[in-house]
């Protein structure tokens, strides 16, 4: 791993690199919020560049720059362990950061609410040092945390309002087991300081509660944390709101996606955190044949959220590719009659209807010649990035199910409830069985449980999206379950 202290040494680095590039720009203090987004940019790039800078101009006069956390020796162990590339690590006076230096003035609108009522010229400071960043970094991707999430919805604006050639990846907020967001001021706390500390999030997740359960007024929600809050008097609440997530414009009603945020003292130590309101997204995944597309829909309908059948958006690009006469191995031309056409699911019921262009296909897509096709088309890398790309554009609004077996840990690594669904190989080779016997065929029990057990083995070390259970998944063992068992349990973790 490099350490650029300087400008120079750094634009020298970034030189001699021609392949992809993740940056995750830091003030240090580094814990495990930062390092969720330095291994994202680890694993999405082949490069990976951490900045360290306590930058002077987004601290106000009367907060703590001087004893900011600087635990450098740490930070750098913690990205070498990581495995990152490069630290930039310049000290102030190399970076320019001094009174009367050209500012980036993000829209007023986005600074005067929320953290910027109280922390004048912060979010100016922070919107002039991210330039710079990226300036100097030239990344192809930058990491954010949900965390700082006025932060993330101001860069990604004025990074869109001046086409800075770079991508925003915002990312999820980690949290202590208590549920308190890491954080770099967490060490100015007390073990006590932090146990009530940890009644934000609480607080924060009744509301998110009682939006699911359909409250959508802006009022009850903010009342809700109040109140919550107002049991723990160590804590001084800043302010509670509820804004639009990405204009950071004041929400009466919270009708697709909302920002719940909230600013507060505890001690003299300030600390922020938020819950992004939507729809829940709801992952499931698990082995072959243990029964998660009917878990899937079911928790769709009781939710009252899409039920979005991944299996079909494949199936759409195997029976196209049918019509079209392709190979299945020419990926170029299958990648380009897919990109001229345009596929689209609409949730009916606990199903989907699906388009290609003009044309329902929800019939066709069953047909035995179309399923002879599916898993050759699902293995083919372009078609898989896009047609994750297109579901992840179905969850930008939030409100949907989706099941498969690499959907909490990659195409949905935000989605608020993942569920593991698995099933002993001898019960899931009982049921097929069952199922077998029933339809007049006759197969041994034993003989199923080598084909089940070789099918887990084959999908846990495929290359294409392996089966994986998310760390942050709950797993539920459906032996000893009924299906409305299993659907309840879900449930349950969607209430929160
Ligand atoms: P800093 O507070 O060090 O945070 C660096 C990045 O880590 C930010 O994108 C922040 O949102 C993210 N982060 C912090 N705690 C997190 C958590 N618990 N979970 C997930 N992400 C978390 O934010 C800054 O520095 C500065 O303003 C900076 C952007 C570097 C400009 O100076």
């Amino acid at each position: 791993m490099l350490l650029l202290k300087s400008i120079a040494e750094l634009q020298a680095y970034r030189q001699q690199l021609n392949d992809t590039v993740g940056f995750v720009p830091t003030m240090g203090g580094l814990h495990a919020g930062h390092r969720s987004l330095i291994d994202r940019a680890r694993r999405e790039n082949s490069r990976a560049i951490v900045s360290i800078f306590v930058n002077p101009l987004q601290f106000g006069p009367s907060e703590d720059f001087a004893k900011y956390p600087r635990t450098f020796d740490r930070d750098r162990q913690l990205c070498e362990e990581a495995g990152v590339d490069a630290i930039f690590a310049p000290t102030a006076d190399r970076m320019g950061t001094i009174d009367g230096t050209t500012l980036v003035v993000p829209p007023p609108e986005m600074t005067s609410v929320l953290c910027g009522r109280t922390r004048t010229g912060h979010f100016q400071g922070v919107a002039t040092i991210v330039t710079k960043l990226l300036n100097l970094v030239r990344p192809d991707l930058a990491y954010f945390g949900r965390k700082d999430a006025q932060q993330l919805a101001i860069v990604r604006r004025f990074v869109a309002d001046l086409n800075i050639p770079v991508e925003i990846v915002p990312c999820p907020i980690v949290r202590e087991a208590s549920g308190l967001a890491y954080s770099s001021r967490n060490q100015y706390l007390s073990p006590q300081a932090k146990a009530d500390a940890a009644a934000l999030y609480r607080s924060l997740q009744q509301a998110e509660a009682a939006f699911w359960q359909g409250d959508r007024h802006s009022q009850h929600l903010i009342d809700i944390v109040r109140t919550e809050l107002k049991v723990v008097p160590q804590i001084e609440l800043e302010y509670v709101e509820l804004v639009h997530p990405e204009t950071l414009t004041p929400l009466q009603t919270v009708e697709e996606r909302g920002l719940l945020a909230i600013a507060a003292r505890v001690g003299s130590t300030r600390l922020i955190d938020n819950v992004l309101l939507r729809q829940p997204i709801v992952a499931i995944d698990g082995p072959a044949g243990v029964g998660k597309s009917t878990v899937a829909r079911q928790v769709a309908q009781h939710l009252g959220v899409v039920y979005l059948d991944t299996g079909a958006m494949y199936r759409a690009i195997a029976w196209q590719v049918l019509q079209l006469g392709l190979a299945v191995d020419d990926e170029a031309a299958i990648r380009g009659a897919i990109d001229r056409s345009d596929l689209r699911l609409e949730p009916d019921g606990g199903s989907c209807r699906v388009w290609i262009d003009d044309r329902e296909i929800t019939d066709e897509i069953r047909t035995p010649e179309v399923t002879a096709k599916v898993s050759a088309v699902s293995a083919l890398g372009s078609v898989r990035r896009f047609l994750v790309r297109r579901q992840q554009e179905y969850g930008r609004t939030g409100g949907l199910v989706a099941e498969g077996r690499d959907i909490g840990t990659h195409v949905f690594p935000n989605a608020d409830v993942k569920i593991f669904l698995t099933a002993s190989v001898s019960e899931r080779a009982r049921r097929r069985h069952k199922e077998l016997l029933d339809r007049g065929y006759s197969i041994t029990l034993e003989e199923l449980e080598k084909t089940i057990a070789e099918r887990d083995r084959k999908d846990s070390t495929r290359a294409i999206a392996p089966l994986k259970k998310a760390e942050d998944a709950v797993e539920i063992c459906t032996d000893e379950l009924t299906v409305s068992e299993a659907i309840e349990g879900i449930l349950e973790h969607c209430r929160g």
